[in-house]
């Protein structure tokens, strides 16, 4: 497991190898074992493959140009009456098991932020993206996840610094 957490990267360049059916199946079973506050389970997701519609997604805000690139991008929403005051935890958590899914798989993936406002953009990026893929009224957008398999070797990373744990209090 810590190997799978460990050698996940963002990952901005894709090959245009499709990623299987079994593949996503696989990775969207990781992201709906997640927990969520009351087990309120507020999420879905949408999952685009389309080149066309990726490239309207690829416009949500500049850092997330290579939706183009990416034969996949996973789109997490949630039901917002479902799990009023936890749905961005709630989705964080579904976000986090499907990156970490998708590693274990030599996929490569990128969180791209939505939710909020967005610099240099006429619509919200919740707003972009709830028109790009018809997502109705009710339904937050969190996150779009870039999903392929990655054009080069993932970099190697350290961990967050150990100084910043601390034994029983700070
Ligand atoms: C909430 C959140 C929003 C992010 N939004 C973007 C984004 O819009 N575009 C992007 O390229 N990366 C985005 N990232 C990825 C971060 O830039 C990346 O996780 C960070 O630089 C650490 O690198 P690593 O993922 O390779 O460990 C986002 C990550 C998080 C957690």
């Amino acid at each position: 497991m810590l190997e799978a957490i460990a050698q996940r990267a963002s990952v901005r360049s894709y090959k245009p190898d499709p990623v299987s059916d079994e593949e996503i199946q696989t990775i969207l079973e990781a992201a709906l074992h997640a927990p969520s506050a009351n087990n309120a389970r507020p999420w879905h997701i949408v999952v685009v493959r389309d080149e066309a519609r990726r490239q309207q997604l690829s416009g949500v805000h500049r850092w997330a140009s290579f939706c183009t690139q990416s034969p996949v991008v996973l789109i997490f929403c949630a039901e917002e009456s479902c799990s009023p005051h936890w749905w961005i935890e709630d989705l964080s958590a579904a976000v986090e098991n499907a990156l970490i899914q998708a590693s274990a798989l030599g996929l490569g993936t990128c969180w791209i932020g939505i939710r909020g406002g967005g610099p240099g953009h006429a619509l919200r990026p919740e707003e972009h993206v709830r028109k790009v893929c018809d997502i109705p009224a009710g339904i937050r957008v969190l996150a779009l996840v870039t999903l392929g398999y990655p054009a080069d070797s993932p970099r190697a990373k350290q961990p967050g610094p150990m100084d910043n744990v601390h034994d029983e209090t700070w």
